[in-house]
This record gives structure tokens, C-alpha cells and sequence, in this order.
């Protein structure tokens, strides 16, 4: 049976990875996969995970299930973390879900269960994942304008524009902050905007929150999404804790639902819990036991902020350093979006041809479509990479 299918299609940042693992090349450069990496160019494990880990083994006594709802407790801190401190308890449940990938799927499926017919509008660009991922799920898919790439700034005429169309019921996706893979976010009038018009089309906001922290701060991320929990009757979050405690491989996230008011609230997480249940029945609890252990325990919060601090500073002053770099050398502006964007992607105005050349000249591997991994930046090398982009580009 197998032998009659058809392959597929490889996924173009994971074969990026491939390639770049096979390169032989001692000065290789990836600024293409999506992790962050500290200036030795490791994803290292956070300090407060480690000691939280050291602290899980003395205490944890049991591996027994933790149920499809996950840890109510962890799912706490993570509302808390993502609502802010005085949200609105009433309308917020939660579910612990495999990474933030988990909370969407299991998002996307409960969403096509109460509205089949719905057609979720997705950004253009988006994390490619998005796709397949809402494909799946059996969504019916728009793109909606997002990006201005000769201005390198959010389309917000043309996001709206293409919205106009949106009907009753249909499910808006959005990401919460740090925009993948452009690094524009919206600004605060503009979600407001999105606020009116999820009213007035009576459409679905399903937020995408995947780099809380990576971008200006923890609160400042959030404050988009929070002003649309506190504008529109219903939404739902997919939130990762995959990057801000760099627990990629432990899958670590939360899915949660807004209703309009505590019994809406009580029935779409029942309905979540039952799409969990049909999907992977309970979430793993390794990564979320070491998260809720953090946050329960001020001294360990304190360093995991610290070091998230940190890796966020030292991303906005790569940003700033090769944004001036690549001015110096191109003795132009036309780079200074770079130091204006916000977390660890931003897309160079960059051809196939110039992303192969520099691949097969320097070993600097970049996705496809431009994107750049502002946290693979070199600390000391700016000038040569600059150099090197600058001069593909004139050619
Ligand atoms: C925008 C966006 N959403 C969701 C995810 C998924 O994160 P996780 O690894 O927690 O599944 C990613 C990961 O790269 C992402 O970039």
C-alpha cells in the first residue's frame, strides 16, 4: 500500500537544518532554523530549568497521568503570564498542550467542530507551519494581506482591506507578538482597530502567542492581545512556552479559551478537553511540571526573567549593530527596518539567487524567503556579514 504514495514535500526550514548539519565548512553561519542561540551559538538550557529540574527530581513522586486538561496549576501561570495579573477570571480556561504546534491543532480542531463552515483568514507571510497545521484540521483558508515588503512595515490598509471580507463566524488568526517571520507587530491603535472589526464582522480572533518576552518585554508583548481580550466577547490563544523557557524538545504550552462569560467559558473548555482526549488523549508533563515549579517559586522566576531579559537585550542590540553595519556598507537606510522590528525574525530583501550564492560562497545559510534569525547573528563579524549581503545584492 505504502509504495503507491506520493512523496512528500520536504519542509524547507527542517532541510535547511539538514543541510547546514552536512556542511563541512569550519566558518558556516546559520541564520535560518528558528531557535535562539547565545553567543557561543548554543540553545542552551535556561538556568532556572536546570535547577527546577534538579528540585523535580528530588521531589516529583509519581508519573501518573496528568489528565487531558494537563496541570490546572501550570495552566494558571500561563493564563496569568499571558491575561496579565488582573484578567478577567470568569471568562479564561485553559488546557496544557504539547508545545504551542499542540495548542493549535487542538485550537483548530475544537474551532471546526462549532463552525464548520468558517473560513479562518490566515497573514500573508505566516509561519509556514500555520498551513498544514489548519489544513489538517480542515479549515477552508484567505489569506489576508500583513506585510509591506517594499516598506518593510505592517500592511494595516491592506490587512484590513482584504478583512472586509470576513463573514460571521469566520476565525481571524493573528499573531500575538514578534511576528513570524517578518518581525513587524502591530501597534496598539492598530489592534484596536482589529478589536472594532472582529465586532463588527463577529469574527474569531485565534492568537498565535509563541515569543512572549522576545520582543520589547513580557507585559509590553501581551498588550495587544490584552486589549483584544478586553474588546471582543470571545477568542482563543495558542501559547508556547517552547522559546521564552527554551523548552523546545519538553513541548511545552497552553491552549486557552475567552468566552463571554463563565458558562461559554466552562463549555468551550469541555469541548477542548474532548478534541485532547480524541488527539493525543494527555499531554506530556515534564517541561510543564518544571514551568509551573519556576513560577511558583519567586527566587527561580527571578533568574529564568533575568536570563530572558538577557537573550531579549542581547537580540535587540544584534539588531541595532548589523542594522548599522549593513548602513555603513550599503551607505544606504534601506536596512534600519532591522533595528525597528521586534524579536528573533526579520526578512532581508534577499533573491533565491542571492540566499544560494551566499550559501555556496560563505556558508551562510538563510530560509528561503529571506527570513533571518536575529539571535544566529555573529557577535564579532558583523562587518564581514554585512559585507558579504551587501555585495550578492549589488552583483
Ligand atoms: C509563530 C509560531 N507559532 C507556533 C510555533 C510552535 O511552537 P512550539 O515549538 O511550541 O510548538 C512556532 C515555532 O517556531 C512559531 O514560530
Amino acid at each position: 500500500m505504502f509504495e503507491a504514495l506520493p512523496a512528500s514535500a520536504p519542509d524547507a526550514i527542517l532541510a535547511l537544518m539538514t543541510e547546514f548539519r552536512a556542511d563541512e565548512r569550519p566558518n558556516k553561519m546559520d541564520l535560518g532554523v528558528g531557535v535562539y542561540k547565545d553567543s557561543k551559538g548554543q540553545t542552551a538550557i535556561m538556568r532556572a530549568v536546570k535547577l527546577a529540574e534538579k528540585k523535580l527530581y528530588d521531589e516529583q513522586n509519581t508519573k501518573n497521568y496528568v489528565g487531558p486538561a494537563g496541570d490546572q496549576v501550570f495552566c494558571g501561570f500561563i493564563r496569568e503570564l499571558i491575561l496579565g495579573q488582573d484578567y478577567d477570571q470568569t471568562r479564561a480556561r485553559s488546557v496544557q498542550t504539547p508545545g504551542g504546534s499542540g495548542a493549535l491543532r487542538v485550537l483548530s480542531d475544537m474551532l471546526h467542530s462549532v463552525s464548520p463552515d468558517a473560513t479562518t483568514w490566515v497573514p500573508d507571510p505566516t509561519w509556514p507551519n500555520h498551513i498544514p497545521m489548519l489544513t489538517a484540521a480542515h479549515h477552508k483558508l484567505e489569506r489576508y494581506r500583513y506585510y509591506d515588503s517594499a516598506n518593510n512595515k505592517v500592511d494595516f490598509d491592506g490587512m484590513m482591506a482584504s478583512l472586509s471580507n470576513a463573514k460571521e463566524g469566520d476565525v481571524l488568526l493573528l499573531h500575538g507578538c514578534c511576528h513570524n517571520p517578518t518581525g513587524s507587530d502591530m501597534s496598539l491603535d492598530q489592534w484596536q482597530a482589529v478589536a472594532d472589526l472582529v465586532n463588527k464582522h463577529k469574527i474569531i480572533p485565534f492568537v498565535d502567542m509563541a515569543y512572549q518576552g522576545f520582543g520589547v518585554g513580557l507585559e509590553e508583548d501581551a498588550a495587544g492581545l490584552r486589549l483584544l481580550v478586553n474588546n471582543v466577547p470571545e477568542l482563543v490563544i495558542a501559547a508556547s512556552c517552547s522559546k521564552n523557557l527554551a523548552l523546545y524538545r519538553d513541548r511545552v504550552g497552553s491552549a486557552i479559551v475567552i468566552g463571554a462569560n463563565a458558562s461559554a467559558a466552562d463549555l468551550a473548555q469541555s469541548r477542548l478537553t474532548t478534541t485532547v482526549r480524541a488527539n493525543y488523549s494527555m499531554p506530556p508533563d515534564h517541561g510543564a511540571a518544571l514551568t509551573a515549579m519556576i513560577f511558583k517559586d519567586d527566587s527561580l522566576k527571578a533568574i529564568w526573567m533575568e536570563e530572558l531579559n538577557e537573550m531579549r537585550t542581547r537580540m535587540q542590540r544584534l539588531r541595532r549593530e548589523f542594522a548599522d553595519a549593513l548602513r555603513k556598507r550599503s551607505n544606504s537606510d534601506k536596512f534600519d527596518f532591522i533595528a525597528e522590528q521586534r524579536g528573533m525574525f526579520s526578512r532581508l530583501p534577499l533573491t533565491k539567487e542571492h540566499i544560494d550564492r551566499l550559501r555556496d560562497e560563505s556558508a551562510i545559510y538563510i530560509v528561503g524567503d529571506g527570513r533571518l534569525n536575529v539571535a544566529g547573528l555573529p557577535d564579532d563579524g558583523l562587518d564581514d556579514l554585512a559585507e558579504k549581503i551587501v555585495a550578492v545584492m549589488s552583483d
